[in-house]
């Protein structure tokens, strides 16, 4: 019998109609790469999410992401060395399966920190997903003792399905540490630590408050970190864009980081955000060992980057075995200027789909990324977005109705309104099974 993969009972319907490879044996474990992991109710990764796996786009020859990858690690090897070594070490083959402690505990992460919902991550498990971002390694390498290194990656997220979003893509994470030698090596006088903080018994959490800096470290050393994190990153993306770029630092949060910005460029009219980054909080760094050094860290999106860089529309591209597309990337040196140009737009089919919700359930408490998860897994790569079209309350019976768009379009072919019109009714059908719902 085929089994269930996910507490709800979509999946036992769907695993029943399609023939994926990874359907699990039985129903207490799902199984990845010839591993077997133990289900439970957090247990929401789909079997189309798991075709994704080991992909490694990023370490593709020709594929666009892993040319940005490889100017970007250029650019670091470049910029920094010793003794004309590069000092970075890059880590671009970590399995993207992670401890719920690395992608959150580790990072300061609040146990009800929105970012750790099952709305939001592909978990296998109550204590390991896929990580939801690359930042999940930095413990575990700093522990290893290192102090400047790159993790490059897959990374996973439950999201909206539109042309810049995909609920696979990847990142480059980094860390740069320094010591009060390296840091403040012509300025022997200045600290990194303000006198009253003893690094050998950091607090467990420090005083954030100050939108400046964290309390254990001096202005001196923040400022002077801030200016090297921004004319470090600025000098990476003027590396990819040119010179004339233009960019904005927004002031930003992240748990792991204080005080933190993003950075965003001017792209097709719009600022799009690029990257986040700011001053390692110390209760990281001292729990996994350097107590007396200061860090940045950015973690930055490598699509956004390709998409603009190379005029790429859509991020479904990115995944394209056609060779139309890989072509245009192919045998091509890294730093060479490339426009993509479209091998041609198939036309769309679009298809509403309207469903009254059941009696306990409003437009704010429907799952919609549990709804967009599934009509991928039947539509699969050719659902090109699902947009919220209309939602209103029946004036007597109080029931919730929603109407979506589901947008359908190949990227290597025309799609007929035949067999669109079949996968549509599949989709309402499993959307009926599952949540309880009344197609209207
Ligand atoms: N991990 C953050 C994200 O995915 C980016 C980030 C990395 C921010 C490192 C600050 C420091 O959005």
């Amino acid at each position: 019998m085929v089994k269930l993969i996910r507490s709800n009972n979509v999946y036992i319907t769907l695993l029943h109609r399609c023939k994926y490879s990874t359907v699990p044996k039985s129903i207490s474990t799902i199984h990845i790469n010839g591993k077997d992991f133990k289900s439970d109710d957090y247990s929401n990764i789909t079997p189309k999410i798991l075709t994704y796996l080991g992909r490694n786009l990023h370490l593709q020859k020709g594929n666009p992401l892993s040319m940005v990858r490889q100017r970007i690690v250029n650019y670091f090897y470049k910029s920094f060395t010793h003794r004309g070594n590069p000092i970075f070490s890059i880590y671009d083959n970590l399995s993207p399966i992670v401890t719920v402690k690395q992608n959150f505990d580790d990072l300061l992460i609040p146990l009800h920190h929105p970012s750790r919902a099952k709305q939001d991550c592909y978990y296998i498990n109550k204590d390991l997903l896929f990580r939801a971002h690359m930042t999940a390694h930095q413990s575990e390498l700093l522990r290893a003792g290192l102090n400047n290194f790159l993790m490059i990656g897959d990374v996973y997220r439950r999201d909206e399905i539109d042309s810049t979003h995909f609920p696979v893509f990847h990142q480059v994470d980094a860390v740069r540490s320094q010591r009060k030698e390296e840091l403040f090596n012509s300025n022997p006088d200045l600290e990194i630590f303000e006198p009253s903080f003893d690094t050998k018994k950091p607090k467990v959490l420090n005083d954030i408050t100050d939108s400046s800096k964290q309390s254990c470290h001096t202005l001196e050393a923040t400022k002077l970190m801030e200016t090297q994190l921004k004319s470090h990153l600025i000098g990476l993306i003027q590396a990819l864009f040119g010179k004339d770029i233009k960019y904005r630092w927004v002031d930003a949060y992240f748990p792991f980081t204080h005080p933190s910005w993003e950075l965003e460029i001017f792209y097709e009219n719009k600022w799009m955000e690029v990257l986040g980054c700011g001053i390692v909080r110390n209760e990281i760094l001292a729990a996994a060992g350097p107590n007396n050094s200061i860090a940045y860290a950015f973690g930055l999106g490598l699509e956004r980057l390709a998409m603009a860089l190379y005029n790429i529309p859509d991020i479904r591209l990115m995944w394209s075995k056609d060779s139309g597309f890989l072509n245009q990337f192919a045998n091509k040196d890294v730093d060479a200027k490339i426009t993509y140009k479209p091998i041609s737009l198939y036309p769309q089919c679009v298809n509403d789909i309207s469903f009254w919700l059941p009696n306990d359930l409003t437009i704010d408490t429907f799952m919609s990324n549990d709804f967009y998860d599934l009509v991928r897994d039947i539509g699969g790569d050719i659902i090109e977005q699902v947009k919220l079209k209309d939602k209103f309350v029946h004036p007597k019976t109080k029931k919730h109705s929603v109407c979506y768009s589901i947008v359908y379009r190949h990227l290597e072919r025309t799609l007929t309104q035949f067999e669109v019109n079949k996968i549509h009714k599949e989709i309402e059908k499993a959307v009926t099974d599952s949540y309880n719902v009344v197609i209207r």
